[in-house]
């Protein structure tokens, strides 16, 4: 009997799970409570990146459905929640998303059902959050009329390599039936499923994963910072110790951390160790660390334009690329926002140029993208690559430009100076 899935939240994570769903066969339903997600998919139209239009119209081709009406949840053997976990004005999580899609799946909730979480979270937010929630929503006990597991989600936006089939997949269930009904639904899904302890384990693989990078590019940040006034090129020291076969993982500086997982996922982190009476240290350093960037590289672009008699009020400043992360259109915690901010409230006329992005707003203002590169590049005084899509990069135009800073290290040539 063909196997069905309900997955709850249509987003970045979501929709790329029940693409891979629906080409392993199973009977795939997407709830989600935008209309405008619904109804935009209902027509063919996809809104992430990583699903194009003909994987959404081999989807709807093989059956997959999307609405808002909640009863298809009654016939799903397996319920999957990827709904956000943001934070609050305070900097704490704020899991109602969660609650709130889980208070919807305990109201039809069957016995014998898997219900999945994947949206990122703190260790305890399955067992503590999610179980009392099901329990007393459907009268059902976890464990044994139903089964629950926690499978973070690692998808990597823009990735052509590891996708989420290819990418191992770790699971841990509130007991060990519960892991391994996830390991059997998962393994119809991604070619590595990898059995962990428990719920706790695998909420936290994701966070330590997250931290790890953050810590990192936290580091090198930092050490722009003091090379750039050493004299010393680091984007090259990073190339030298990066031929290390073993104990070394490059990290690269850049322009500040964005997208909805690095600045965000680690205060999950540092909330539930302050619970515990300490302070994440780590978190906090790299956090205060890499929100310095933006400020650091107005004050780079400060200093070129000095170097050419110019000052930062009334010069034009292009921005390349304002996405969070080259070669997708995601612009959610993007440092180009506060670096365009700090720019135009010392008096730059900001510009910017992204394929990617049609409009980008910032200090109430929404600019529109250039449209020709080479007449932009023409009419700035300074060009400051923020984001290294692609179409950016390979363009030979940047080449023909005035003054760049760089902040990806990886333009070369004259006119080039790097972060
Ligand atoms: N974006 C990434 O690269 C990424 C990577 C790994 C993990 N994650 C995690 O996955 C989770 C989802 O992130 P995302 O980027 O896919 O979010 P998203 O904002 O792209 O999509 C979430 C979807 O959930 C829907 N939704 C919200 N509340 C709902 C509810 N109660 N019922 C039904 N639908 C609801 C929204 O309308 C939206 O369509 C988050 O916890 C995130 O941290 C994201």
């Amino acid at each position: 009997m063909t196997s069905s899935l309900t997955v709850i939240g249509l987003g970045y994570v979501g929709l790329p799970l029940a693409r891979e769903a629906c080409r392993s066969g199973l009977a795939v339903t997407g709830l989600d409570i935008d209309p405008s997600v619904v109804a935009g998919l209902m027509n063919g139209q996809t809104h992430v990146d990583d699903v194009n239009s003909s994987d959404l119209a081999e989807m709807l081709q093989a059956g997959f459905h999307v609405t808002s009406d909640s009863t298809c949840l009654e016939s799903s053997d397996t319920v999957v929640i990827c709904v956000p976990t943001p934070l609050n004005e305070y900097g704490t999580p704020n899991l109602d998303a969660v609650k709130a899609a889980t208070r919807t799946v305990s109201e039809k909730l069957q016995p014998g059902t898997l219900v999945v979480l994947e949206s990122t979270t703190y260790p305890g937010t399955t067992e503590d959050i999610i179980r009392p929630i099901l329990e007393a929503g459907s009268g059902l006990s976890a464990g044994t009329d139903f089964y629950l597991s926690y499978s973070p989600e690692r998808i990597d936006p823009g990735n052509p390599d590891w996708g989420l089939r290819n990418t191992p997949k770790v699971v841990g269930g509130l007991t060990p039936t519960c892991t391994e009904q996830a390991v059997r639904f998962y393994d119809q899904i991604v070619d590595t499923v990898v059995p962990t302890v428990g719920t706790r384990e695998a909420e936290l693989a994701k966070l330590l994963e997250n931290t790890y990078r953050h810590v990192n590019i936290a580091l090198m940040n930092e050490m722009s910072v003091f090379c750039h006034e050493l004299d010393v090129d680091l984007w090259a020291a990073i190339e030298a110790a990066k031929t290390k076969p073993f104990g070394y993982e490059a990290f690269y500086p850049g322009p500040g951390v964005g997208g909805h997982c690095i600045p965000i996922d680690p205060n999950y982190l540092s909330w539930v160790v302050r619970s515990v009476g300490y302070r994440f240290r780590f978190v906090e350093l790299a956090e205060e660390i890499s929100d310095r960037m933006p400020a650091y590289v107005a004050k780079r672009v400060q200093d070129s334009l000095n170097a050419d008699k110019k000052s930062v009020n009334g010069s034009v400043v292009l921005l390349l690329g304002v996405t969070y992360k080259a070669n997708v259109s995601d612009l959610r915690e993007t440092a180009a926002r506060p670096l365009a901010a700090q720019l135009s409230t010392m008096g730059a006329d900001v510009r910017y140029f992204d394929p990617y992005a049609e409009t980008f707003n910032f200090n109430g203002r929404e600019l529109v993208s250039e449209d020709d590169l080479e007449v932009a590049l023409a009419n700035a005084d300074l060009t400051v690559l923020v984001q290294a899509h692609d179409e950016i990069v390979e363009s030979g135009a940047l080449s023909r430009a005035g003054r760049i800073l760089d902040t990806r290290g990886v333009l070369s040539g004259d006119n080039v100076e790097r972060l």
